[in-house]
């Protein structure tokens, strides 16, 4: 095992920038998901750590060395793709035992590690089969069972389960995240899922355009989110914004509506100075049918039910925002309604740089 450090991490191709300088350290044992939109730069990340892409700047550094000039095989990695390319003539035995054939490691140490891996991925009883005779997810587990045999120092994960059907991606996720627990290896996974970043992820680095928008627990990156984006991309359904302006002791929505100032969290009331454009963020979740002190005038636009909880899609001036009701909730599209806001979970961010307040 083994901690990771990239240092100014930069890849260009010709004079396009792809990869901006990411800094980051991760701890051995840590797994840390790169999450953010496609084509923001986290495969090209990982190739570079993985070596399977050449460093255009910066330093990456497994362990105690910098690894920049070393080839993959030199790394002491194992990465697992999308597209898991096992060999179809030979069977999943062979398939995970395969790389240590080749690395010279003994038929005996190598059918133990084998033994060992299927056991843990629960595909001891799949061993004899050849890839044709699987499905998508026990594919998907020999190909980890493939990188788990090496004992490598760092796993490199790339969208492993965005070829499987929304069930198996949840059972497979389930399963990648007590194989970390049982080894202790440290992970870096990288997904445009949020989903799946901030269920596995010990640590999320969002990234935006080739560079990191914010680093943290999944509760910081939920609760403080860092920007506009961070918040708009972590939580389903995402978090609602709205254009308001600090006038006096209050925050003026477009419709008139007011929120105090006063109840708003401290640093929140800190930033909201006089004359202050902003945008507030409020989650689906942080509202509830009744007036409150605190609560804003909703067109009701359109009513979801989903079973667990209700969706009340409304607008605010020209803005529609979601709010996520009990199930019980009966609103019907067309009424016009208080719906209260806890003020206290309230996210201001400023409307020019959208960096929160
Ligand atoms: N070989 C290449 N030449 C030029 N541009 C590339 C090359 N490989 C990737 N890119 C570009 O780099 C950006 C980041 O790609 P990638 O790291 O694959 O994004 P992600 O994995 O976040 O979706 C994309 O805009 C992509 O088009
Ligand atoms: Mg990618």
């Amino acid at each position: 095992m083994a901690s990771v450090k990239l240092s100014k991490l930069e890849k260009s191709y010709g004079a396009l920038r792809i990869v901006k300088g990411i800094d980051l350290e991760i701890s051995d044992g840590e797994f840390v998901v790169f999450v953010g939109p496609s084509g923001c730069g986290k495969s090209t990340t990982l190739r570079m750590v993985a070596g399977l892409e050449t460093i255009t700047g910066g330093e990456v550094k497994i362990g105690d060395r910098v690894v920049n000039r070393l080839a993959p095989r030199e790394r002491d990695i194992a990465m697992v793709f999308q597209d898991y390319a096992l060999y179809p003539h030979k069977t999943v035995r062979e398939n995970m035992g395969f790389s240590l054939k080749v690395r010279g490691i003994s038929a005996g140490e190598a059918a133990a590690r084998v033994d060992e891996a299927a056991n843990m991925l629960g595909i001891s009883h799949l061993l004899d089969r050849r890839p044709g005779q699987l499905s998508g997810g026990q594919r998907q587990r020999v190909a980890m069972g493939r990188a788990i045999v090496r004992r490598p120092q760092v796993f490199l994960f790339d969208e492993p389960l965005s070829n499987l059907d929304a069930k198996l991606r949840g059972q497979v996720r389930t399963e990648i995240k007590k194989l970390h627990q049982a080894i202790g290896t440290t992970i870096i996974y990288v997904t445009h899922d949020q989903v799946e970043a901030m269920t596995l992820a010990d640590r999320i680095v969002i990234l935006k355009g080739g560079e990191i928008e914010q680093v943290g627990t999944p509760d910081e990156v939920y609760n403080k989110p860092a920007s506009v984006f961070v918040g708009g991309f972590v939580g389903s359904p995402a978090m609602n914004f709205a254009k308001a302006l600090v006038q006096g002791d209050d925050l003026v929505f477009s419709n008139g509506d007011r929120i105090p100032i006063s109840a708003l969290r401290e640093n929140c009331q800190s930033g909201a100075t006089e004359g202050r454009n902003v945008i507030v963020g409020i989650r689906p979740e942080h509202f509830a049918i009744g007036t409150s002190s605190v609560s804003l005038t909703c067109d009701v636009q359109v009513v979801e039910p989903l079973g667990s909880d209700t969706l009340i899609h409304f607008a605010i001036g020209s803005e529609t925002l979601t709010a996520r009701m009990p199930p019980e909730t009966r609103i019907l599209a067309g009424e016009t309604l208080k719906i209260a806001v806890d003020p206290t979970k309230i996210h201001l961010f400023d409307a020019q740089t959208e960096r929160a307040i």
